[in-house]
């Protein structure tokens, strides 16, 4: 049996194995193979549904200094915002009202929001929302952190690895940051009893076969419910102004691998993609990707969450962004839908093969 096929079979790759095959990712026959195979697991755990998860990015204040980020501290150009509790109740109430049952809470490593202030926003959520999962990204906290806000009500919590490569990630943050820490966190995550989501951005400054490889193997051991890799887009006031953007088509090629990876991983079409390629979501459905995440921030903060430059949707009201992503999945010949979109257990779409 060849690696392809092997690797169809099996859901599975050594370090090794997946080097070869990055080496046949210009074979288009194979790559052929892998977007059908990856199709055909999507449709069969998910149909054709993509679920929409409606983003609050509730501040940009962050006490890390990440050499990629256009929100990191040593970033002076920018003007910090914060939302409060009653802002952000405002844009999950907007959201709701247009349908959303996910609302993920995004934002920079800002101490302002600590335990206690977190734990109180998740119970009003939950309280006023009850139906409604929330998603939290707020970076690397305390186990004693995580497990208040479980607690709270929260559901789910996305902490890209960044990289699973050593020397890599040393090369992409300072020393006060650590990628073992960064291990830590993710699997205190799980245990706590989180929907977990783990990811890297493709395309990083030093970023080789073998640490991609790194990181395929890091999320065959962690098994998170949930990855979200996008392209490096350089931000024009950060350490990496002058490196190149990441790749549209290999951010692609990976979106497919890691569906066959893991089959029924909860996968998004990232706005960086989107950034990249005016096409680059409904690419990256028609890859395996199943999830998209349109903006319910205040229009005036968006321009302020720029990751990185140039990036789409900050003008939009979140309605006119709902009506864009709805018609976008749909000429993708997919369906936008809005329920909670959980992790399925055990569930096969009736009549898949
Ligand atoms: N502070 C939280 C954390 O560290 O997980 C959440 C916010 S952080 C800004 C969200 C993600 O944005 C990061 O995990 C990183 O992968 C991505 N990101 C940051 N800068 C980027 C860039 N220049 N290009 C593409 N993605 C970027
Ligand atoms: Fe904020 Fe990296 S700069 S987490």
């Amino acid at each position: 049996m060849d690696i392809v096929d092997k690797f169809i079979t099996t859901h599975s790759l050594t370090k090794a194995e997946c080097i070869a095959l990055f080496q046949l990712f210009d074979d288009e026959n194979v790559m052929k193979k892998i977007r059908e195979e990856a199709v055909r697991l999507q449709k069969k755990y998910y149909g054709t549904k993509v679920y929409a998860r409606g983003l609050i990015e509730f501040t940009n204040y962050c006490k890390n200094n990440c050499y990629y980020c256009g929100i990191r501290r040593d970033n002076h150009h920018i003007k910090r915002y914060r939302l409060s509790e009653d802002d952000i109740l405002s844009c999950c109430e907007n959201g709701a009202r247009l349908g959303f049952h996910t609302f993920v809470l995004q934002g920079g490593e800002d101490p302002w929001y600590t335990k206690d202030r977190m734990s109180h926003l998740i119970r009003r959520i939950k309280k006023e929302y009850p139906d409604c999962a929330i998603t939290l990204s707020v970076g690397e906290k305390s186990q004693e952190e995580y497990l208040a806000w479980k607690e709270a009500g929260a559901d789910r919590y996305l902490l890209r690895h960044e990289t699973a490569d050593e020397s890599h990630y040393r090369s992409l943050h300072p020393e006060s940051m650590s990628l073992s820490n960064r291990k830590k966190c993710l699997y205190e995550l799980k245990e706590i009893g989180y929907q977990v989501g783990a990811g890297f951005m493709v395309g990083s400054p030093g970023q080789t076969w073998e640490s991609l490889a790194k990181d395929l193997v890091f999320l065959q051991k962690l098994k998170p419910q949930m990855v979200g890799i996008g392209p490096f887009i350089p931000h024009h006031d950060t350490v990496f102004a002058d490196k190149k953007a990441g790749s549209v088509d290999l951010t692609l090629k990976l979106l497919s691998v890691i569906r066959i990876l893991l089959p029924k991983v909860l996968l998004p079409a990232t706005t960086a993609l989107g950034t990249l390629d005016p096409l680059g979501r409904e690419k990256g459905f028609c890859a395996g990707a199943n999830v998209v995440m349109p903006n319910l921030s205040p229009v005036e903060n968006r321009k302020q969450y720029e990751l990185y430059d140039n990036k789409i949707c900050t003008g939009d009201e979140a309605a006119q962004c709902k009506n864009c992503l709805s018609r976008r999945v749909k000429n993708a010949g997919y369906e936008l839908v809005w329920e909670r979109g959980d992790y399925p257990e055990e569930k096969i779409t009736k009549g898949a093969k």
